[in-house]
């Protein structure tokens, strides 16, 4: 069968002051084998030539039969398909480095797409044509890369959060010494939106890795941090031994977990959005607050959502105003202090609270755990700040080094180990429900999850599985990133 062309779609071309930085990144010694798996007319080349590599050193490979000045830089070789050159191959190399083509696999003619269908993932198995082809161009050539090599990539933004190079990420990590992941808030290449990273994985085998993530509001700064990347990795990169983390933790070691607000009297502090506004009180008298197990129906709760329960006349109004409004405002004044009837200050939980009117919460709520649902405990992110609960809810604050990695660890409480654990913690009542306290929450362990994958976006399919009552899948997604 005859080879067909490139899809034009794909020959974008790197703008050389954005390739001269990445190629720096790189840097080059005496001897050092380079690769441009898709040469194109060859900035990546002309670049590599300016740092004083000579022709026998660097080879290019692009299927464009139409030849550029560049190409007598380098030993070139065009009308080539690379991902089947790369599998019959036996040379290896230093250093890759290019901008693959991006479009979609099913997209390309029967010559090429059946090859790039079936370049294997790390599992071994073909990566099939729901893929793209720089990811089949990155799986290609980490397999002709040479003991500490380096690699550096421009490649679509999508590649950090794909599900289908959630394995690359996992094995980058295994295997290079350090990730750096460039992105630009701007678009990097005129007339393309499509936004676009560059990645440089350095020390092929001496995993594990330092990933280090940069973002840019500007394309020149991000070139010029590049350009320094390039300068450091010149000297002999000194490898800090990885800190060891433990690979299980309770969760009370890494969060605090408490009941949500006890108001003392619900019907005075708690309230609708209609009776806040036929009351004329400020919103800034109160908290935004989630009070109801249903209110949490997603992995994360954002502003939006808590807005869409409050249209729908929940009772996501806690009343909590400070010193300061009660002075301002006459009306949460008479609210407080009315002629008659308000609130039961004699209740168990508002006698000897000061002041009175303040319901405790939580400096922070980073999830909220319903301790009683139907399918068992799970962790609702809070991304709304001033978003609290009231106690049919728990609320969990994360210790500050914990924080970041939220998605991680409420991830990890649907893995099998942790859900082992739960069954054996939940009190049965006659009536069906079973009961999570948070003292036994705490004391299930967690384990560490492969720390460069999509966390958020796992998260958000496994609790959609596990709120269907789908258990064995939504254990399978947070089970394929154990470590
Ligand atoms: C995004 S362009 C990059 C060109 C150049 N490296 C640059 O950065 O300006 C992608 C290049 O990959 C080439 N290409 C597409 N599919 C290919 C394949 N299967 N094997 C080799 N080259 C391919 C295209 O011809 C095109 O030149």
């Amino acid at each position: 069968m005859r080879l067909a062309l490139p899809p034009t779609s794909c020959k974008v071309n790197t703008p050389s002051d954005l390739a001269a930085a990445i190629v720096q990144a790189l840097g080059d010694q005496s001897g050092l084998s380079w690769l441009e798996p898709s040469h194109g007319s060859g900035v990546f080349v002309e670049e590599i030539s300016r740092l004083g590599v000579p022709k026998r050193r660097i080879l290019a490979v692009d299927l464009d039969p139409v030849g550029s000045p560049a190409d007598g830089l380098a030993t070139t070789i065009r009308r080539v398909d690379f991902l089947k050159w790369a599998q019959d191959t036996r040379r290896r190399f230093d250093r890759i480095v290019g901008n693959p083509p991006f479009v979609s696999i099913k997209r390309l003619k029967q010559s090429l797409q059946r090859t790039a269908a079936s370049v294997p993932d790390f599992d071994g198995i073909a990566i099939g044509r729901g893929s793209n082809t720089w990811y089949a161009f990155v799986l290609a050539s980490l397999r002709l890369l040479k003991k500490d090599g380096c690699m550096a990539f421009v490649l679509p933004s999508a590649a950090e959060f794909t599900n289908y190079s959630a394995g690359i990420r996992a094995a980058v990590h295994d295997t290079f010494r350090s990730l750096e992941l460039y992105r630009c808030t701007r678009p990097l290449f005129d007339g393309v939106q499509e936004g676009t990273i560059v990645a440089i994985a350095r020390g092929y085998g001496s995993g594990p890795c330092k990933v280090r993530r940069k973002r840019y509001t500007s394309r020149e700064s991000m070139i010029k941090a590049l350009a320094q990347s390039g300068k450091a990795a010149g000297r002999e990169c000194r490898v800090r031994p990885a800190k060891s983390s433990p690979v299980v933790l309770p969760l009370k070691s890494m969060a605090a977990l408490r009941l949500g607000g006890v108001t003392g009297d619900a019907s005075f502090f708690l309230m609708d959005e209609e009776r806040r506004q036929s009351l004329k009180l400020p919103t800034s008298a109160f908290t935004p607050v989630v009070s109801k197990a249903r209110h949490v129906r997603f992995a994360y709760l954002q502003r939006e959502v808590w807005n869409e329960l409050k249209e729908a006349d929940e009772r996501i109004w806690l009343f909590n105003p400070t010193p300061l409004i009660i002075r301002e405002n006459w009306r949460v004044r008479k609210y407080l202090y009315p002629e008659a009837g308000g609130c039961n200050r004699e209740a168990y939980k508002i006698v000897d609270r000061k002041p009175w009117y303040q319901t405790p919460l939580l400096s922070r709520a980073d999830a909220f755990i319903s301790g009683m649902s139907q399918q068992g405990p799970w962790l609702c992110i809070n991304e709304f700040p001033k978003l609290r609960a009231t106690n049919t809810l728990y609320v969990l604050r994360f210790a500050e080094q914990y924080r970041q990695e939220r998605y991680m660890w409420a991830l990890a409480l649907l893995t099998s180990i942790a859900q082992r654990q739960i069954r054996g913690i939940g009190r049965h009542y006659a009536d069906g429900l079973v009961k999570y306290e948070p003292g036994a929450l705490g004391e299930v362990e967690l384990p560490r999850l492969q720390p460069n994958a999509n966390h958020r976006s796992l998260y958000e399919q496994a609790v959609t599985s596990f709120l269907n009552s789908d258990l064995p899948t939504a254990k399978d997604i947070a089970d394929s990133v154990r470590l």
